[in-house]
């Protein structure tokens, strides 16, 4: 009774191998699909919207953009280097991700509090007539 168990086995084993082996072929082929590159800035819109001593958290682009001091502008990925979470918010010059409660610095990224243990990358922000622009 145990040998038609066994056989499903190496039938499973036989197939995880051969998809790994098949996603090797892919990676190793050079067929040039690497991550996409930024393809320049992204309009986050209005640069007024960010207070002073606080942030905005842009979820569907993934950032976060602070203003530490006024007219001082940064943005940083909005994706907890904990376990990958979108941060939540900024609240008393701290941005928070509520997941497991890592707190960064809204001048660095730094980490302040939790589990977190990387600063969240910085990205390039500009303003431009008003508007942020960020390139990842
Ligand atoms: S994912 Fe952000 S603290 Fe865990």
């Amino acid at each position: 009774m145990s040998e038609p168990v066994a056989s499903r086995r190496t039938v499973l084993c036989c197939a995880a191998v051969a998809l790994a082996g098949a996603t090797a072929a892919g990676c190793s082929s050079g067929s040039g699909k690497e991550e996409p590159k930024s393809s320049g800035p992204i309009d986050l819109g209005s640069a007024s919207e960010v207070p002073v001593g606080g942030g905005k958290v842009y979820r569907e682009q993934a950032v976060v953009v602070t203003q530490p001091a006024a007219g001082e502008y940064k943005a940083f990925s909005a994706k907890c280097t904990h376990a990958g979470c979108l941060v939540n918010g900024v609240v008393k010059e701290q941005i928070q991700c509520l997941c497991h409660g890592s707190r960064f610095g809204i001048s660095d990224g730094a980490v302040q509090d939790g589990p977190a243990p990387k600063p969240l990358p910085e990205y390039k922000v500009a303003v431009q007539d008003g508007k942020l622009e960020v390139t990842k």
